[in-house]
């Protein structure tokens, strides 16, 4: 998709992407710009209360739709099998290796931090829940959250004879707000999921996230980056998903000066890793950046 159509997309479907009052509107009714304040005035008139409140109650209602389209696209992905991978990653396994705890032998760790009380981990995005098996298999106390009832359906399952509360810990929601109090996790991992849904969005979620996160915790994502065989190097704009795999679910891409936008203020950048994956054979590459993150403390 080139990328003034891929703008397009964004701007059409993601009701947090900042648009005109008129995009506000339900689909089909189509006004001159001048027209929609005093509709909104008119309308606010009629139910007793401000212009502001009117808008909002459109906003979130667009919002609320967003996300059902969302969550509708990716059970569908689901459903298919896609993303029905139940072993860890190996970024992920290194995470913890270098982090959290590394396997030493058949029955000895290392511990990189202290395992009384265990650490509290989080799946940010867990699907399947694979990272969510991975870190209760570690000796944590892991927790998941994802939109999608049907890839939980199968986390719940997973778990549920090694975690009698895993109804409790895997939970289903939106990312941009978590359940759980301040300052909660110890270390949340997420792969995959940042660069699958609007900048917008991520950029929420990861303000949220570090709300949640203990000082000196650590946090790691991957991102999709626009530097593969079909885009240009620089490329880190957002398409949404037209082929079989994931279809319907947006795809953000990035770039260095892109995944500093999406951590700005709230976390430091620790490490940042891009590892590339080319086939020999018929030439195609694909890239992804690997980042470890700490929150800054307020
Ligand atoms: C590519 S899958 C990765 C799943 C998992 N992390 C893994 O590694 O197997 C992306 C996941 O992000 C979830 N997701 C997308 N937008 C979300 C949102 N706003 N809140 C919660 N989960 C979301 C999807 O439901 C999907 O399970």
């Amino acid at each position: 998709m080139a990328a003034s159509q891929a703008v397009a997309v964004q701007r059409d479907g993601c009701p947090d992407h900042p648009t005109p009052v008129s995009a506000a509107l339900p689909k089909g009714v189509i006004l001159p710009t001048l027209a929609v304040e005093p509709l909104l005035r008119l309308s606010a008139r009629a139910a007793g209360c401000t212009p502001r409140v009117i808008r909002h109650g459109i906003l979130n209602r667009k919002r609320k739709t967003y996300m059902e389209n969302q969550e509708s696209a990716w059970n569908q992905s689901y459903d298919k099998g896609d993303n029905f991978v139940f072993y860890p990653h190996e970024e992920v396994i290194r995470f913890f290796a270098r982090h959290i705890r590394k396997r030493s032998g058949v029955n000895t760790f290392i511990d990189r931090v202290d395992f009384t009380p265990p650490p509290k981990i989080l799946d940010l995005g867990c699907g399947i829940g694979r990272h969510v098996a991975f870190a209760h298999d570690m000796g944590a106390e892991a927790y998941g959250i994802d939109l999608s009832s049907v890839a939980l359906d199968v986390a719940r399952k997973l778990m549920q004879e090694q975690m009698p509360d895993a109804a409790e810990r895997i939970v289903q929601g939106d990312i941009r707000e978590l359940p759980w109090p301040d300052q909660f996790f110890d270390f949340v991992v997420s792969h995959g999921v940042l660069d699958s849904m609007h900048f917008d969005i991520a950029r929420s979620a990861v303000q949220d996230l570090q709300r949640v996160m203990k000082p000196g915790g650590k946090f790691y994502c991957d991102l999709v980056s626009g530097d593969d065989s079909a885009h240009a190097r620089e490329y880190a704009e957002e398409e949404v998903v037209s082929t079989a795999h994931e279809k319907n679910t947006v795809q953000s891409y990035f770039n260095f000066a892109k995944i500093q936008k999406l951590i700005d203020v709230l976390f430091t950048l620790e490490e940042c890793a891009l590892i590339r994956r080319a086939d020999v054979i018929n030439g195609a590459s694909s890239a992804r950046y690997h980042l470890v993150l700490t929150p800054v403390s307020d």
